[in-house]
């Protein structure tokens, strides 16, 4: 079981659009997948074609009652298993504040998940993907406790170069809280390649960053956009679009970089 965090601090750059496609292109590949919503706006768990206002177990359940992780997953529409959030999750970093381990809570639950899937002997999830919200509070940093790597949502525009540097750091900083952290990859999102700057942009990203740099560049694409709003993934809304395609094919680069 690979656990996967997409997080970066800006809002809007893709996060959940990367969380759900990606999520949805590698349940195409026959991978086993859980998706795990993290934001209390809960775009990723609407994306899925699930009711974020109809949930009976959320991620807030795990978080702030100790509801087990198999207890609380559905199988989306979508047709991957997914733990959603809502407006609930809002005020867990208050509530938590002060708690011991509170950043390590869902570390824990991930456990107990992989434990529970040993002994049942059911079969692991290849990945975990988690969709965070666009700060670095309390529920982002219990993400990338629990995770394996980062992969970091980037949109080409001017300030990129400083933000991956400012976000490389503060990974750095929390291999404190979680040795195995890593920038897994960092995905080029909204891209537009007849925009000058934007390609520029990722033309320095490249010779900075190469070795991290994911090839797949995900277009700006207005079927990505629409998808949403019919609560299904892009590969279920128009599977032959050049968004879907894109997804498609970071699926493809997440998976070789798979032991
Ligand atoms: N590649 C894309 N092409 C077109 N629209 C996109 C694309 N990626 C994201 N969007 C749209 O941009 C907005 C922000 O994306 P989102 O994934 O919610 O970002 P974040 O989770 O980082 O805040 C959403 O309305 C989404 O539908
Ligand atoms: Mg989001």
């Amino acid at each position: 079981m690979e656990i996967i965090a997409i997080a970066n601090q800006k809002g809007g750059v893709g996060k959940t659009t990367t969380a759900v496609n990606l999520a949805a292109s590698l349940a195409a590949k026959r991978k086993r997948v859980l998706l795990i919503d993290l934001d209390p706006q809960g775009n990723a768990t609407s994306g899925t074609g699930l009711d974020k206002n109809d949930l009976s177990l959320s991620i807030t359940d795990v978080l702030l009652d100790g509801v087990l992780l198999q207890d609380a997953l559905v199988t989306s529409p979508a047709g991957f298993d997914v733990i959603g959030a809502n407006r609930e999750l809002a005020g867990m970093d208050t509530t938590l504040m002060g708690q011991t381990n509170s950043h390590e809570l869902l570390k824990t639950a991930m456990s107990a998940l992989s434990d529970h899937q040993a002994n049942t002997q059911s079969k692991p999830y290849d990945y975990v993907v988690m969709d965070c919200a666009p700060s670095l509070n309390l529920l982002t940093i219990n993400a990338l406790v629990a995770t394996d790597g980062v992969i970091i949502p980037m949109q080409c525009e001017y300030y990129a170069l400083e933000g991956l540097a400012d976000l490389s750091q503060t990974i750095e900083r929390l291999t404190e809280l979680n040795p195995k952290l890593y920038i897994r990859g960092v995905v080029r999102t909204l891209f537009d390649a007849r925009n000058t700057l934007a390609r520029d942009v990722s033309a320095e990203l490249e010779a900075h960053f190469g070795d991290i740099m994911y090839k797949t560049h995900i277009p700006r694409n207005v079927r990505l956009a629409e998808a949403p709003a019919h609560g299904m993934p892009v590969i279920a809304y128009e599977r032959w679009s050049k968004g879907s395609r894109a997804y498609q094919k970071l699926a493809a680069e997440v998976i070789k970089q798979s032991k």
